[in-house]
Parts: C-alpha cells; sequence; structure tokens
C-alpha cells in the first residue's frame, strides 16, 4: 500500500480547465486527492474547479474529502512554472501526482516533414516536451523530499514508433509525444536508480472527443482520463517507466 494517505494527496493536472486534463483532474477529485488544476487562463481553471466542487461559501472549492483549485500556469513559461512551485511548497508542502497533460496540436495532419514550418515544430516541442521537461524538474526535488510521487505523461498513439513506421501523421505532435515518451523512459530510469518511490509513465489516451480529437472521435473524456487517473494512483512498487492504453502496457 502506499506510504501516505490517498485523502491528503495533492495533484497538478497541467491543462486541467478542460478536455481530457478536466477529466483526469475530476476523476482523481472523486478519490479524495486535492486537486490543482493548471490552467493558462486562470477564469476557465476556477470554473473548472467550480464544475469539479462547487464553493461552500465563496472562494476554494470543496468537497466533503477534497479540494480542488485553479493556478495560474503555462509549461513554456519558467517563471509561471517557478511561481506555481513556490505557491505549492508554502500550501502543502508536497506534490504527490503529476500529470503533464498539457498538450498542443499545431501542424495540418498531412504536412510533410519536408515541407512543414520550423517555428511548428518548435513551438510544439516547447509545449509538448520541454513543458513536461520543465514541470518534471520543478517537482521532482519536492517529490523525492517526500519519498513519494507519481507522474503521468500524457502521450498519444501518434508517439509511438510503430505508428511512426507506417504513417506521415501531424510530424511536428507525432515527433512531440515520440520525445515525450523518451523523456519517459529516462525520468524512470533515473529515479528508479535512487529508490525514491517516484513512478514515471506514459499514456496513450486514445482518440477522444474533445476540442484537439473533434467530434468524430469514438472515446469519451472519461474514457481518455481513466487510465491516466490510474497511473497517477499506482500503489507502492507498481510499474515505472512504461507506456499504457486501457491500463494495460503497449510497445513504444
Ligand atoms: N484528444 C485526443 O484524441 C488525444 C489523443 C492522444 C493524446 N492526446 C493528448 O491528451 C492531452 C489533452 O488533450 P485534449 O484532447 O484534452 O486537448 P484540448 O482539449 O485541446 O486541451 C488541451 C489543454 O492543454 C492546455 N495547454 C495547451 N498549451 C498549454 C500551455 N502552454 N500551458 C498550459 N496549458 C496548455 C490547454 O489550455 P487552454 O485552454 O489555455 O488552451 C487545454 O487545457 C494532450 O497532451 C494531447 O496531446 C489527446
Amino acid at each position: 500500500m502506499s506510504t501516505t494517505n490517498q485523502s491528503k494527496k495533492v495533484a497538478l493536472v497541467t491543462g486541467g480547465n478542460r478536455g481530457i486534463g478536466f477529466a483526469i483532474s475530476k476523476q482523481l477529485a472523486l478519490q479524495g486527492i486535492s486537486v490543482i488544476i493548471g490552467s493558462r487562463d486562470i477564469r476557465q481553471g476556477e470554473a473548472a474547479a467550480r464544475s469539479i466542487a462547487p464553493p461552500p461559501a465563496g472562494g476554494t472549492t470543496t468537497t466533503t474529502t477534497t479540494t480542488v483549485s485553479a493556478f495560474e500556469l503555462d509549461v513554456t513559461d519558467q517563471d509561471s512554472v517557478d511561481k506555481l512551485a513556490s505557491t505549492i511548497h508554502s500550501r502543502s508542502g508536497k506534490l504527490d501526482i503529476l500529470v503533464n497533460n498539457a498538450g498542443v496540436l499545431l501542424d495540418e495532419t498531412d504536412n510533410l516533414p519536408s515541407k512543414i514550418d520550423l517555428q511548428i515544430v518548435k513551438a510544439t516541442l516547447e509545449t509538448n516536451l520541454i513543458g513536461a521537461w520543465r514541470l518534471c524538474q520543478s517537482f521532482v526535488p519536492m517529490m523525492k523530499k517526500n519519498k513519494y510521487g507519481r507522474i503521468v505523461n500524457v502521450s498519444s498513439g501518434a508517439g509511438a514508433l510503430t505508428t511512426i513506421q507506417q504513417s506521415l501523421y501531424a510530424p511536428a505532435y507525432s515527433l512531440s509525444k515520440s520525445s515525450l515518451n523518451v523523456l519517459t523512459i529516462m525520468f524512470a530510469n533515473e529515479l528508479r536508480r535512487e529508490d525514491t518511490n517516484i513512478l514515471v509513465n506514459a499514456v496513450d489516451p486514445g482518440w477522444v472527443r474533445t476540442d484537439m480529437g473533434g467530434p468524430s472521435a469514438p472515446r469519451s473524456v472519461e474514457d481518455g482520463a481513466d487510465t491516466a487517473a490510474w497511473l497517477a494512483t499506482l500503489p507502492d512498487r507498481g510499474p515505472t517507466g512504461g507506456f499504457f492504453f486501457d491500463r494495460k502496457r503497449i510497445e513504444w
């Protein structure tokens, strides 16, 4: 079993104001976890927090067992990440769960690697890869101190090498997600060696009906969020350095 009480756990979900991130935030809050929604637009973040747990008398929103709050966070901005890390440190002294969900799909799906504007590639990597890396660097020290951590990187089937070998789908996005998968393995290896009780995994949520996935996608946000929420609450000695879809390990 986990070394800390589940009801007292603190989670940060980046891009938790809408889509899959919102559904992950909701699923974690329903398990009694204190959830911090990271949102570029604080008003959207606060509205999302209120819709998960309506406020009792204004201010922070609570259910009987948990708290849901929103903080301004742009994962491409180091100052924004530092500010949030310092707020979390002074408020709770720890972060148990980090869900790197924030992501962008900027390229046209039929872009070719020989023609795509490299500014699109840079901007995609800045959010989908460096953003997650920045968050890990900021919060791993707090997790190490607490001897507990669960990091979930929301990747994509588009980042699986098995998919990339067979298609030319959205090269900037696909590269960013395969790189995020490599980052997952690297952090898992580093933290496993140090015996930190920090588990780091990547998830493919499937094709999900969100602003990014579009209305034709076959999966609901709840289905898309399920494996991420499961990985976020793995027991001690659970898997680390893996890539999961529907709670099952998949090929990189
Ligand atoms: N939908 C799918 O079919 C699908 C499939 C595979 C993987 N995924 C992955 O799942 C994750 C969530 O996707 P989604 O479908 O829920 O997308 P979405 O509806 O477009 O939501 C994306 C979220 O990321 C946030 N975000 C983007 N850039 C950010 C930044 N620089 N800093 C902070 N937040 C930022 C957005 O904030 P704003 O509201 O401020 O824009 C929004 O909250 C992404 O990583 C995506 O790549 C999605």
